[in-house]
């Protein structure tokens, strides 16, 4: 049996390609074609294993797709492929509407028309399990409860809208079509691996280069953090047990300010590698410009999941962060290697002052 994962050697692909190869004896084919976000050198600790097969290839391109369903046969697919920094989609939004729209809509059809023609039994049992977020749902007041699956769709950035046009597809491909579609909208994750583009990595990376630490606007808007692998574990159980056609919300039940994330990372930072000067690594917080049309608060509610599958997430923030600042100093070369050409022309773009 086969599985076909796309968008493997991001963040959390990666994160899933390796959980997947410790647990399970199932080959798993990555196709992932290698934007800025995708490094093939998070999989060089399972590159050699014989259930593990990179493909370099887009999810838009139909061809390459029906080829690899044709020779792999794969009995799932889950979708992790997409453009996924807001900040990024203010700058340029142009990928985000031909990935995560245009490319979602082109590897959904080849994937239909494979799913078509496989033997029934097959075709009952086949899935295509969607990667989405929690920012479809848009942001929520300091009062309101948090988002349930039956939340409106109210995306506010150009990222969170070309995700909510994802999902709007592969919906429709269920209700037209019986494609049996599954769809998780989870909130922020956090955990190796992360490209240092988003709050926490970029934080971490600053304090150790003895850069400022930029909070947009006042530092008070929140986001419920999950650690990656909590995700991944929630992955599996609704790739097995999930219920055609229905969407389930994952969150890590830690709503924080970027203000309280920032001081925590500082203070583990502190206690890890205190600085050379013996002053805090908060002294380097610096409050910049805030992000355009900034969503205040995200959080989740994860009953459904918990009570129809069971889920419970196993870090709590406390214990994720500490191990993920651990993991960034350790893998300070991860970082390095990331860290030049491309990436620094972004960060020179994005906080120019
Ligand atoms: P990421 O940016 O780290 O990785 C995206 C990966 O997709 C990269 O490897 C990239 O090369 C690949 N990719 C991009 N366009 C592609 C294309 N056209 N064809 C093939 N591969 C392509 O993203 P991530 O943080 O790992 O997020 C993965 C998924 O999870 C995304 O769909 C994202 O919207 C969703 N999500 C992320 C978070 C989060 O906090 N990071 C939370 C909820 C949902
Ligand atoms: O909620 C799930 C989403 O979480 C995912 O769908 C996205 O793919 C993922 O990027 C993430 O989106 P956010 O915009 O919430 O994540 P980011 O790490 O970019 O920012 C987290 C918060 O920190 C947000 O309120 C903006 C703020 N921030 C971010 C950066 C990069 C800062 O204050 N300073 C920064 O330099």
């Amino acid at each position: 049996m086969t599985i076909l994962v796309s968008g493997g050697c991001g963040f959390i692909g990666s994160n899933f390609i390796i959980d997947w190869l410790s647990r399970e004896k199932e080959k798993i084919i990555n196709l992932d074609n290698l934007t800025y976000a995708g490094n093939i050198n998070n999989l060089s600790s399972v590159k050699d294993n014989d259930d593990y097969v990179f493909i370099h290839g887009d999810i838009g391109d139909k061809s390459t797709v029906s080829k690899i369903l044709e020779t792999y046969n794969p009995r799932a697919v889950i979708n992790f492929a997409a453009e996924s920094h807001v900040d990024r989609s203010i700058y340029g939004p142009e990928p985000f509407i031909k990935t995560n729209i245009v490319g979602t809509f082109h590897f959904l059809e080849a994937i239909r028309s494979y799913w078509e023609n496989l033997a029934e039994i097959n075709k009952n049992n086949f899935r295509f399990l969607h990667i989405s977020t929690d920012e479809v749902y848009g942001s929520l007041s300091s009062e309101a409860p948090p988002f349930k699956e039956t939340n409106p769709y109210e995306p506010n950035s150009i990222y969170s809208a070309s995700k909510a046009a994802s999902d709007h597809l592969v919906r429709a491909y269920h209700h037209t079509y019986r494609l049996p579609t599954l769809t998780s909208n989870c909130s922020n994750n956090y955990g190796p691996y992360q490209f240092p583009e988003k709050l926490i990595p970029l934080v971490i990376y600053n304090a150790l280069s003895g850069k400022q630490l930029p909070i947009y606007g006042d530092g008070k808007n929140i986001r419920d953090w999950l650690f990656v692998s909590d995700h991944c574990s929630a992955i599996r159980l609704i790739l097995n047990a999930g219920k055609v056609g229905e969407t389930y919300n994952i969150g890590g039940l830690n709503e924080k300010t970027n203000l309280e994330v920032v001081q925590t990372l500082c203070s583990i930072l502190d206690e890890l590698q205190p600085r050379d000067d013996g002053f805090s690594y908060a002294t380097q917080i610096s409050f910049i410009t805030d992000r355009a049309g900034h969503d205040r608060r995200y959080a989740i509610d994860a009953t459904k999941i918990q009570e129809e599958l069971g889920w419970q997430p196993i870090q709590s923030f406390e214990t994720g962060i500490y191990q993920t600042v651990k993991w960034y100093i350790k893998n300070s070369d991860w970082v390095q290697n990331i860290t030049s050409g491309a990436y620094q022309d972004w960060i020179k773009k994005r906080y120019a002052v």
